[in-house]
């Protein structure tokens, strides 16, 4: 018999809890919480076929490149909780120079900016939000760096819930504030930043009643575990040498392992690739944790990065991100200000673009081929987070050689490719031409 219920992650306690409890951490010690499928069968060749026939199948739970894989999720008990705005579906998009750059004979960009609401969240987020609908909860919230609240309040507002939005006062881009409010959040704007605003907003939401939607949701996980699940469909089932992505509250790195561990246990994958986070240096706590042997974690108490979205000091889910980095043979690295924005400029040149947080990704890519850690010929995928349109104005200030780091120095427009002024004037124009 096929069960879900939720688990301590804990090896030393490993408690059990209904499905259908709101818990967000284990009532017993503390530790993080994840669900799991006692009893669960699953027969990889003949759910191979079924799920790439359902891609032609136009019933909108088909349609979703989440809802698709429902297999691997069953954590529902009734369908009609679903709520899709046609998430996941994200290309692979291969970009020889963005490789060269990088020291690469070639490269893959999994873009997960081609979300409904431009980020990787959504595929979280239809998750936490049908779970949200099934335990009949009204309102939702979460702190965010931007990206959550701007799909939160998109899945709430399309489930008719109200979405409660917390974001630190002046330190998320433009675009993601201006999707939270157009999405219909409540959005408070608090003086503080990412991990003092967690704090508050777990207390808060237990003493009201609020449903939690941050990423220390299980449901949430559950849904960006199936990014690695499209990812191997996408590639029939070969699995990469690595898979590169960005860390900052440490979510996606948990999601990722923990999906490609069911893929492995059940047979559809025959090995696991390695995973490679990368971190923001001045908001690199798991980066200096690892390099300490993943002993004694400790905080980053004031956490800078231009890359907003993964400007975290004090991660909630670092002990999974730990075990998932151990599983596969994964590695940390962190980057500098200057590395993003030239990463950035080159995935931007290639035709792709990204948002800054996204562009660690190739950039700790360069840094550990230089290091001979990454192979010239290795088959690397790149997991892009987030859309270029997330935050214009970090493009505009880099091509204009007016983009600064947090302490106030100019960082070089290494590939600037500034707008240019020209008179109303044909021949002139023409002339510069
Ligand atoms: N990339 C982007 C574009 C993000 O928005 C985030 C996180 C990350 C990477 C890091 O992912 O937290 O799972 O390690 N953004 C969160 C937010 C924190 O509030 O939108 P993670």
């Amino acid at each position: 018999m096929e069960h879900a219920q939720l688990v301590c992650f804990e090896p030393s306690c490993r408690q059990e809890y209904a499905i259908t409890d709101v818990i967000y951490s284990c009532p017993k010690c503390g530790g993080l919480l994840e669900a799991s499928y006692p009893g669960r069968n699953l027969l990889p060749e003949s759910l191979k076929a079924v799920w790439r026939k359902r891609r032609c199948d136009n019933a909108r739970v088909e349609q979703s490149g989440v809802w698709r894989y429902r297999e691997m999720i069953p954590f529902l008990d009734d369908e009609s909780h679903i709520v899709t705005l046609r998430e996941g579906n994200t290309p692979l998009l291969p970009a020889p120079k963005a490789a060269a750059w990088a020291g690469l004979d070639h490269i893959v960009f999994k873009h997960q900016g081609f979300n409904p609401t431009g980020s990787f969240k959504d595929n979280g987020m239809t998750c936490g939000v049908a779970q949200a609908v099934r335990l009949g909860m009204q309102r939702v919230a979460c702190v965010s760096t931007g990206n959550t609240s701007a799909s939160m309040a998109a899945y709430a507002s399309a489930a008719g819930l109200r979405p409660v939005v917390f974001i630190p006062h002046g330190n998320i881009s433009y675009g993601k504030l201006a999707q939270a409010l157009e999405y219909g959040a409540l959005t408070l704007q608090v003086d503080a930043n990412f991990d003092q605003i967690l704090k508050l907003v777990r207390e808060l939401s237990e003493k009201l009643g609020i449903y939690l939607l941050n990423s220390i949701n299980p449901f949430r996980i559950e849904g960006q575990k199936t990014i690695m699940v499209e990812l191997m469909d996408q590639r029939d089932w070969n699995v990469p040498d690595w898979v590169v992505l960005p860390g900052g509250n440490l979510g996606n790195i948990s999601a990722f392992g923990k999906g490609l561990r069911e893929l492995l246990e059940a047979g559809f994958i025959s090995k696991l690739p390695r995973l490679a986070v990368i971190q923001a240096e001045k908001s690199a706590p798991f980066y200096d944790f690892m390099q300490r042997g993943g002993t004694d974690f400790r905080a980053v108490e004031n956490p800078e990065t231009l890359a907003t979205a993964i400007r975290i000091g004090d991660p909630i889910s670092w002990p999974k991100a730990k075990h998932e980095i151990l599983t596969t043979n994964g590695v940390v690295e962190s980057v500098t200000e200057q590395e993003i924005a030239d990463a950035k400029a080159q995935i931007g040149a290639a035709g792709i673009g990204c948002e800054p947080a996204s562009a660690a990704t190739l950039a700790g890519i360069r840094k550990l081929r230089a290091a001979g850690v990454i192979a010239s010929d290795a088959d690397v995928v790149a997991v892009l987070t987030g859309n270029v349109l997330k935050d214009p104005d970090y493009i505009f200030k880099y091509h204009t050689g007016a983009l600064k780091d947090p302490s106030g120095n100019l960082l070089q427009s290494t590939y600037a490719n500034a707008p240019v002024l020209v008179p109303n004037d044909m021949d002139r124009i023409a002339a510069m031409l």
